[in-house]
C-alpha cells in the first residue's frame, strides 16, 4: 500500500512538473513574438489605432471588433490598420489575382508606389494566416475569416477610390516621419520598393 501511495505521489509530482515546464515553454515563445513585434517597428505603428467601420458589411464589422481584441497582443491595431496592403476583390483566389493584375495595369500610380499600395489578390488572407501561426496568437479559424473579411474590405474602402488621395497623403507622412526617426529600419523595410 505504501509503495502504491509513493508511486502516486511520484506520478503526481512528475506530471505537475511537466505541466509547469510546458506552460513556461509556451509562454516564452509567445513572449519572444511580442518582444520581436515591439523591437522592430513599422511606419504603420505611428498612425491611428482606430477607424470607423460602422458602414461596413456585418462580417467585416465583426472582424474589426475581433481585430481590436486579438490582434493587439503583440503590437497595436495601428500595425494592420495603417498597412500598405490592399487586397483585390473576387469570388476566389484566381479571381482576386486577376482583379489585382487588372487594377495594376490600369492605374500606374498603384504599381509605382509599393510602400503606399501593395496590391495583391490574397495579401490579407496570407498575413492573417501568418499571424495565426505565431505562438501566443488566440485568433481561431472563424475569427481569422472575419478579420480577413474586414481587412480586405477596409483596404479597398479606405485606400482606393474616393479615399485614394487622402490615403496616399496619410501613408506618405507616416513614411517620411519614420525615415527621419528610424533611418536604418526604414532602409530595411522600404528603401528598395519605391
Ligand atoms: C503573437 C504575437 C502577434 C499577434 C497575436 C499578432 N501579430 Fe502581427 N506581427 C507580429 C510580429 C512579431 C510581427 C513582425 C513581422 C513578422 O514576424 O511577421 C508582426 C507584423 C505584423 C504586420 C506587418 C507585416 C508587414 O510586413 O508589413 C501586420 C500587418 C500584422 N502583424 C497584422 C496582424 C494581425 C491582422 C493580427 C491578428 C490577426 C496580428 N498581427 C496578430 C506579432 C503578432
Amino acid at each position: 500500500m505504501k509503495k502504491l501511495a509513493a508511486l502516486f505521489i511520484t506520478l503526481a509530482v512528475f506530471s505537475g512538473g511537466l505541466t509547469v515546464y510546458a506552460g513556461e515553454a509556451a509562454k516564452s515563445a509567445a513572449e519572444l513574438e511580442k518582444e520581436k513585434a515591439m523591437k522592430e517597428p513599422y511606419a504603420n505603428d505611428f498612425g491611428p489605432d482606430k477607424i470607423d467601420a460602422a458602414a461596413y458589411p456585418k462580417e467585416a464589422q465583426e472582424g474589426y471588433k475581433l481585430l481590436q481584441q486579438k490582434c493587439t497582443v503583440c503590437h497595436t491595431a495601428s500595425r494592420p490598420l495603417n498597412s500598405q496592403f490592399v487586397e483585390a476583390d473576387g469570388k476566389d483566389g484566381a479571381a482576386r489575382d486577376a482583379a489585382a493584375a487588372k487594377m495594376l495595369k490600369e492605374d500606374a500610380e498603384l504599381a509605382k508606389n509599393k510602400n503606399v499600395w501593395q496590391l495583391e489578390g490574397g495579401i490579407w488572407q496570407r498575413y492573417v494566416k501568418r499571424m495565426m501561426n505565431k505562438p501566443g496568437c488566440t485568433v481561431s479559424k472563424d475569427d481569422g475569416k472575419k478579420i480577413w473579411a474586414f481587412l480586405a474590405h477596409d483596404s479597398r474602402e479606405r485606400k482606393l477610390g474616393k479615399n485614394k488621395a487622402a490615403w496616399k497623403a496619410q501613408r506618405e507622412k507616416l513614411l517620411a516621419d519614420f525615415k527621419a526617426k528610424f533611418a536604418k529600419r526604414y532602409e530595411e523595410l522600404y528603401a528598395e520598393k519605391h
